[in-house]
């Protein structure tokens, strides 16, 4: 299998360096998606989301039924045996089914909305990533033969085999892990280029551990839920169930794993988590005080004052748990803007060291596909800003929905929207430098007005060349380089 992997790793490399020849030309040498009033972000972080929570709980199940099976055998105990069986009817239905469906999901999602991003993870990762897909199947393979032979086979074979399959699982997030949080991360991979540098970067480790307890406490609720859907008395079920809110106590160690995580963040992006962003702010705290409910109730409740559960309040937990994990990867996913892939990729596919060049050449001189509305605008100028917009900004961005960048703009005059779009990186920290010359800026400026406006039939041709010549010192003034790493000016024109 192992080969067969290397073999196919092999094969995507190839695949890879065709696809970065191909971005060499331009952003836009792949078609860009456009899903009309959803952001893109909200696209890929639905299922990513409902995804990590499947795998964390996969991986932490893994762990849970082990244990139980331990104990099954040691302590001859009938109803942790039966536990079991049930568990892992939901274990199975869950993760694997519902579990490899958001997986490939999350491929046909990230690969529509950033291919560029896909494809730099696997041209620097392919071997990191054959070995995790390894793993998964391993998992997948255990998985199977405890559905299909587990009824039949003794104690010790089913507890080795629940201990290969919570190794393969765990393999698999760690392996995973090292790519993830490279994208935030990458170290001294930036210089180096080397694989190890990347793979243990700076954030893994905090990462893996916080991922860890998170698999962990998912496992313990999510038995909770099972065990108060068996037929037993009730004092029989609160033994079980005491025995899997005890998956929970690592959680005291989230408190710290959080600070060191946040620690080996880039100062900006800490800065956005810590208040600099209010949405980023108050995912972040959703996902705190979510985890500090499910803690408090679990130690203070259940351990300490042997309160019991019902099926109502292990769903509640277990909903909290998916609204913490939720909040956590939208701040995690947040805090890399306005990277894909830090320092490497900006989020609109457009690398750092090209933006000089796109401010001579343009952004869309090598844009082939048509624009989907391409007749409904009324000059050539606003048709290259609807180009413009959607190379450099629909990634974050719509025109009538989440993030619309039309309302945005709407109360800004016209000298205030040329400046701010002209100094993006420094009108917000989490937007990239605009890459484009003056007449790409102007285009955009028009097209968003023009829309404003309710889409006249006619529209003026903005092209004097003094204008021009001041879009070019404003964009001369903002730099080419990211808004956190030029000195930090606050935009002019606005506060
Ligand atoms: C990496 C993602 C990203 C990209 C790319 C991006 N933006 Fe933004 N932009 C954001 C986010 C996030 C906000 C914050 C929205 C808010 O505050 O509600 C924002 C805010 C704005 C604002 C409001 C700023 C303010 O001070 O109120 C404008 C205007 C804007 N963007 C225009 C653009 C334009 C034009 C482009 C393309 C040239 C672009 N953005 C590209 C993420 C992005």
């Amino acid at each position: 299998m192992v080969v067969a992997f290397g073999l196919f790793a092999w094969h995507r490399r190839e695949v890879t360096a065709g696809a970065l020849v191909l971005h060499m030309n331009g952003p836009t040498a792949y078609p860009i998606q456009d899903f009309g009033p959803v952001m893109k972000g909200m696209v890929i972080g639905g299922m990513g989301i409902v995804h990590v929570f499947l795998a964390q709980f996969a991986i932490g199940g893994g762990v849970l039924m082990s244990y139980f099976e331990w104990r099954s055998a040691r302590h001859q105990d009938a109803d942790a045996r039966l536990f079991l069986d049930g568990f892992f009817k939901v274990l199975v239905l869950a993760s694997f089914v519902l579990g490899a469906m958001t997986g490939v999901g999350m491929w046909l999602t990230s690969i529509q909305i950033s291919p560029q991003t896909i494809g730099q993870m696997v041209a620097t990762f392919h071997w990191v990533w054959a070995i995790e897909w390894t793993f998964f199947c391993v998992e997948v393979c255990c998985g199977y033969v405890f559905y299909r032979y587990g009824a039949k086979l003794g104690h010790p074979d089913r507890l080795r085999l629940l201990v290969l399959y919570s190794l393969a699982s765990y393999g698999s997030l760690f392996w995973i892990n090292g790519i993830l949080s490279w994208q935030l991360t990458p170290g001294d991979w930036i210089l180096s280029r080397s694989l190890w540098d990347g793979f243990f970067n700076p954030s893994f480790w905090p990462s893996l551990l916080f991922r860890t307890v998170a698999c962990l406490a998912t496992a313990g609720l999510g038995a909770a839920v099972v065990i108060d859907t068996m037929s037993l008395s009730r004092e029989r079920r609160h033994t079980l169930l005491r025995s899997a809110i005890r998956f929970l106590t690592p959680m005291v160690l989230m408190p710290v794993l959080a600070i060191w995580y946040l620690w080996t963040m880039p100062e900006d992006s800490r800065e956005w988590v810590l208040g600099g962003s209010p949405a980023m702010n108050l995912f972040f705290i959703a996902a705190v005080g979510a985890s500090l409910l499910i803690a408090l109730y679990a130690m203070v409740g259940l351990l300490y004052k042997r309160l019991y559960m019902n099926g109502a309040t292990a769903l509640l937990l277990l909903a909290l748990a998916f609204g913490a994990s939720a909040g956590g990867e939208f701040v995690r996913e947040g805090a890399r803007k306005p990277f894909s892939i830090r320092q490497v990729l900006y989020s609109n596919a457009i690398r750092p060291d090209a933006v000089a060049r796109m401010r001579r050449e343009g952004s869309v001189a090598n844009d082939p596909y048509p624009l989907r509305d391409g007749e409904s605008y009324p000059t050539k100028q606003l048709a290259l800003g609807a180009r413009v917009y959607r190379a450099q900004c629909s990634v974050c961005h719509t025109l009538s929905g989440a993030n619309n960048v039309i309302e945005l703009t709407k109360s800004w005059d016209l000298d205030q929207q040329r400046l701010n779009i002209a100094k993006l990186q420094h009108t917000k920290g989490f937007m990239p430098p605009f890459a484009g010359p003056p007449s790409e800026l102007e285009a955009l400026v028009q097209m968003l007005r023009w829309r404003a406006a309710h889409k006249p039939k006619h529209w003026p041709v903005s092209d004097d060349p003094a204008v021009m010549r001041d879009l070019q010192r404003m964009l001369d003034e903002a730099t080419t380089l990211p808004g956190s790493l030029s000195q930090r000016r606050p935009p002019m024109g606005k506060r």
